[in-house]
Formats: C-alpha cells, structure tokens, sequence
C-alpha cells in the first residue's frame, strides 16, 4: 500500500483523504499539509491522519497529491521542487496547470498524472479525468486511477483533452445545480413550499440520475419516456426549445471551455491554443 500526501487539505484534499479512508487505506498510510494549526488538528482529530511538513511529506510519501489552488502553486513548487525526486509520483488535481508545469521544475524523469475531479468528490460521486505527462507510465496511471476510484469514477484522457474534461465535469455540477434552483423557483411560481419544491426537483434530480447511470437506454429515449402524446411534457418541452435552453448549453460549455484554455495559455512554454 503506497504512502499518499495531500498536499493541501481544503475540500478536494479532505474529500480524497475521506474517500481513502472509507475505502480501507491505513491511516498511517495517509499524511497531509495544511497552512493553518487550527485546521491541521480538525483534520487529524476527525480522520486521525498526521499533519507534517512539507518536507517530510515529500520525505515518507510515495505518491504527492497537489491540492492547492492554482494561484498559490507557485510558493508551494518553490518548497517542494528541489526535494521531489522520480521515485515520487507526483499527482496535480489543479484546475488548468499542466504537467509541463511541474516537469519543468521537478527532476528530470519525475511521473507528474494530471486529474480534473469535481466537487462530488465531496460525497463520494466525483467524475475525474486522468492524464499521463511525459514521464508518467500505465503503472502511474493505474495508482492514481485506484486512488480515485475510492471517491467516485475515473476516465483515463489524453491532456490536450483536460479542458474539454473541465468544461463538460469540472464545471458540470454548476450547471446542474442552476438547473435544479431554477426548477425549484417555478414550484414556487406555482404556490408550493420551497422545502416540499426542493424534495421534489432533488430527488426527481436523484432518480434521473440513476436511471441515466444504471438503464441500457439513450437520454432521448428516457425523455420519450415521459412525454406522451398530447401530454403536459412536450407542452413544457416546447418551450423550452422556443427558448433556445439546448443551444444556450451548448454555448456555456464551449465557453467555459473558451475561458480554460486562455486560463492554461499562461503556464505552457509552447505556442498556446489561445493564440490559434
Ligand atoms: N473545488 C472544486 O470544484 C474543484 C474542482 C476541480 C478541481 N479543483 C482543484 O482542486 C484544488 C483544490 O481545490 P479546493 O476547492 O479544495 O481548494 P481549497 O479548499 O482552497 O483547498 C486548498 C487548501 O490548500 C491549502 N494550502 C495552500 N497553499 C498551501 C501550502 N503551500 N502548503 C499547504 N497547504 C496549502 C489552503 O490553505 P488556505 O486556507 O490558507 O488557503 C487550503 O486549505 C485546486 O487546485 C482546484 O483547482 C477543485
């Protein structure tokens, strides 16, 4: 069982440990990294994980998970670049930072896997996307992959795929949650109680879900479903293509999309996409 550090325990790093927990990982196998006492002692008193140093993270661990926001990437490289060596594999779960990033700053040979999760994470139902860098191996790419699979599901990409990846998942629980806020606001349009309009937009919301993940069928044919002939759906499904709903998707995606690559542009040592 390999040693994991997570270097920055905010929610996506506190979710990982959780997850890691649940899923059988020895305690004494996981470490983590935090800027504030008061939050290092919540952590080690709720998981009885250890709080240590940077040092002694890159020292014990075998796999580094980065989980600090991107703007504050650069102190950290600063801590850790000269004491990462390529036995360590180095995993970033930061939005928009490739792994040319951190190879370029770690010893040459250093495996660097690019994750994209989403917050999900947070209840165990995370949707992340796996990327090798240039050193990293099937062997990398299978660790991280199981160390994933304890909070959620993984698909294993190609990097020039990971701000599609951001657009459609990373950004994808927002979309869906403006989706259920809106829905909510019409049960209140038409009278009922917020509390009993959020019960049935959140489990409606469940339910879909699950028929989406477990059923054989395509989503038209689930929309099919319930839009009978004459009914009160294709009345609502009209407007809704009167609207333009299914282009306005189309639109914010692409643009979500738009924005991350001119966000990664910056870091990239090459020609970046955004200058196309
Ligand atoms: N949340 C999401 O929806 C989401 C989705 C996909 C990917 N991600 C990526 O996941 C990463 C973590 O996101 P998050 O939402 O968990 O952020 P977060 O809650 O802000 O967690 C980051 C944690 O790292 C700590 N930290 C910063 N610099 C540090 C250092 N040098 N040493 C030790 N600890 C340090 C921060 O402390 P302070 O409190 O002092 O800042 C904070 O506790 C980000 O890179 C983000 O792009 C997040």
């Amino acid at each position: 069982m390999s040693t994991i550090a997570v270097l920055g325990a905010g929610k996506i790093g506190e979710s990982l440990l959780s997850g890691l927990i649940n899923a059988g990982h020895a305690t004494e196998k996981l470490l983590f990294t935090e800027r504030h006492q008061q939050r290092a002692e919540e952590l080690t008193e709720r998981y009885g994980v250890r709080n240590v140093d940077i040092a002694d993270a890159v020292g014990q661990a075998d796999v580094l998970v980065v989980s600090v926001k991107p703007q504050d990437i650069e102190p950290l490289l600063e801590l850790i670049a000269l004491l990462v060596t390529p036995e360590k594999l180095v995993v970033t779960l930061c939005a928009g930072l490739p792994t040319e990033l951190f190879e370029r700053r770690f010893a040459a040979g250093t495996p660097v896997v690019r994750v994209m999760p989403n917050t999900p994470m947070l209840v165990g139902e995370a949707m992340s996307a796996v990327s090798a860098g240039t050193h990293a191996t099937d062997s990398h790419l299978e660790t991280v992959e199981e160390m994933l699979g304890s909070v959620g599901r993984v698909v294993r990409i190609p990097e020039s795929q990971q701000d599609a990846v951001t657009a459609l998942s990373g950004s994808g629980p927002a979309y869906f949650f403006y989706l259920v806020e809106a829905m909510i606001d019409a049960g209140i349009l038409l009278g009922l109680p917020r509390a009993v309009a959020a019960e049935l937009i959140v489990q409606s919301a469940v339910g879909s879900a699950a028929m989406l993940r477990e059923g054989e069928g395509h989503p038209v044919i689930m929309r099919e479903g319930v839009t009978s002939p004459g009914g009160t759906t294709i009345s609502g499904v009209r407007e809704l293509e009167k609207h333009g709903v299914r282009a306005a998707l189309i639109d914010a995606i692409e643009a979500a999309h738009s924005r991350s690559v001119e966000l990664g542009a910056k870091h990239r040592s090459g020609p970046s996409e955004a200058d196309d």
